[in-house]
């Protein structure tokens, strides 16, 4: 063989052999080991945590040290939490990649919960935007415990009067994430025809409202139980998923916001203007490349196409969080809440999530 041929054939089998033991590194899933013992004299509140990766039979509630605020932070009573899909991949390391970030083989980090509405205990020394008695939300890891604290300047902002702690709980990965998607994704304007697909899940009922706040024309695309609701929460059109295909009418749209990624891409291009815009925001479940499909796709297919396909890799931040306060106390946005569970049925709900029929928002109770 000629030496240029085996070095191919040599960087090849380096590949292959790479792409295997990083395989195997990610899938890996240790055992849980022995719970940890606080010391006694540090105060405790009753949290949920897990200590390895699996389904909802990993997770722990019992108590842990209560967290104290650093100079610039925050401690939060917290008085409400709300779930999303991102515990659940949180709770299985699933899909594996994003083992990169969260611990290889089992998490690094053994607090649950991300969204949180409460009333500020204490703050750092160096904290001025925010003092004891505040009532707030905001999104941090550790929503499903009884306090936590996160530094001023992130995602926390101050609660509204005109809404409650399980309302403001309900907003933060939720509504940030439709924001995100129709106003820097999809660069939504006035008059435009938006669809949004999944419109009766946590993000769908939250992008129904803010695409009405700008003007749109919004159609919701759910299923025969939820039309009412999608109507009432102020969708101009209805399309019942059990009955109708929205790639299918003859109708096209400026913007489609899709959580449920349930048709191929040239499909919902039928659906699209010639200018229009397709953000992915949600799509397959998988362990692997299942969940990664869509947006590469999207990826490959955007350049040779008129239409613009992009995918929404949501960030919490607290200048969002601000013009969600103010959409809600100006009555433009309501969150809709499906259910409520108590911080000892975190599991519970986190099943309820997983199942893909939530009603808008799942909401932990906690005080
Ligand atoms: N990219 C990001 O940054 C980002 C951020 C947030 C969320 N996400 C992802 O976005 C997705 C949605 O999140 P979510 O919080 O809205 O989830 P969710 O609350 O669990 O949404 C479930 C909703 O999806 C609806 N649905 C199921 N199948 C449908 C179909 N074929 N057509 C239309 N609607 C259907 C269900 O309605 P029925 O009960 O009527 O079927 C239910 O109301 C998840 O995959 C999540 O991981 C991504």
């Amino acid at each position: 063989m000629k030496l240029r041929y085996k070095i191919a054939a040599g960087i090849l089998v380096f590949l292959a052999a790479s792409i295997s033991v990083l395989a195997l590194v990610l899938s890996h899933t240790s055992d849980c080991g022995p719970a940890p013992t606080a010391a006694s004299e540090s105060e405790t509140m009753q949290a949920v945590v897990y200590r390895c990766y699996g389904a909802t039979d990993v997770l722990e509630f019992g108590d842990i040290v209560k967290p104290t605020p650093a100079d610039d932070e925050v401690l939060v009573k917290i008085a409400t939490a709300s779930v999303n899909p991102l515990d659940w991949h949180y709770m299985r390391g699933s899909p594996y990649i994003m083992r990169l970030g969260s611990g290889l083989g089992a998490p690094d980090d053994p607090r649950m919960g991300v969204d949180f509405a409460g009333t500020v205990e204490a703050v750092g020394k160096n904290v001025e935007n925010f003092k004891p008695g505040d009532e707030v939300f905001g999104g941090r890891d550790g929503a499903f415990a009884q306090y936590l604290v996160i530094p001023a300047d992130r995602a926390i902002v101050m609660k509204p009067a005109n809404v409650t702690f399980a309302q403001a709980a309900a907003v933060p990965i939720a509504a940030i994430s439709a924001l995100q998607a129709l106003r820097d994704k999809g660069k939504i304007k006035a008059g435009q025809k938006v669809l949004i697909n999944g419109a009766s899940g946590g993000v769908g009922t939250f992008a129904v409202q803010i695409a009405k706040s700008f003007g749109a024309e919004v159609t919701g695309v759910c299923s025969t139980r939820n039309v009412e609701m999608v109507l009432s929460i102020g969708a101009d059109h209805v399309i019942d998923y059990k009955q109708d295909d929205y790639t299918k009418n003859d109708e096209q749209y400026d913007l489609i916001i899709d959580m449920v990624g349930n048709h191929s891409l040239s499909a919902n291009r039928r659906a699209m203007r010639p200018e229009g815009t397709y953000v992915i925001v949600g799509g397959a479940k998988g362990n692997w490349l299942g969940p990664l499909m869509g947006p590469i796709k999207a990826m490959l297919y955007s350049p040779f196409v008129k239409q613009e396909f992009v995918m929404l890799l949501a960030a919490l931040r607290q200048d969002d969080l601000a013009i969600l306060a103010d959409l809600m106390q100006a009555g433009k946005v309501t969150p809709v809440i499906d259910r409520h569970y108590p911080l000892s049925a975190v599991a519970e709900a986190l099943r309820y999530s997983e199942d893909g029929h939530a009603r808008g928002k799942i909401i932990i109770d906690i005080e």
